[in-house]
């Protein structure tokens, strides 16, 4: 069993997420997500439009996600990693580079962003 990590907030849920979530889950069988708590947000001056239970309840609905983890903190994706045995560790480009210290626990593997979509523009555009 192959297992897929990834990290995110995900709120307002939209297709440019799900077009990720199917592609991270393609890598392997099991995908856990690590998302980021209300108050890890505020740590990273992001307010989310919905509570860490309401989007974890939004993502838990999804197909292509098995385990939604908490992320509180910068430092626990290595720990995770280990903990959850995963094969591989998945962000969307926009991260591209910043996580190549992982790869001595696992590949990290960055995926193109799918354009012209994010929940900063549903909420400007809103
Ligand atoms: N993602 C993606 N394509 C998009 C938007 C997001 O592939 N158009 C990916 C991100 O690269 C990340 C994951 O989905 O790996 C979660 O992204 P998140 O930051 O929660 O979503 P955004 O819509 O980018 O949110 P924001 O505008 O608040 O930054």
């Amino acid at each position: 069993m192959k297992r897929i990590i990834t990290y995110g907030t995900f709120d307002v849920l939209h297709y440019g997420h799900i077009n990720f979530l199917k592609r991270a889950k393609a890598l392997g069988d099991y995908l856990i997500v690590g998302l980021s708590t209300d108050e890890f947000n505020k740590i990273k001056k992001k307010e989310s439009y919905y509570t860490y239970i309401q989007r974890k309840m939004i993502l838990e609905a999804c197909r292509y996600v098995d385990l939604v983890i908490p992320e509180s903190n910068w430092e626990q994706k290595r720990n995770d990693i280990k903990k959850y045995e995963a094969d591989v560790f998945v962000m969307g480009d926009d991260w591209r580079g910043k996580f190549d210290s992982l790869s001595d626990l696992c590949d990290v593997i960055y995926l193109k962003r799918t354009p012209d979509i994010s929940t900063t523009k549903i909420k400007l555009d809103l």
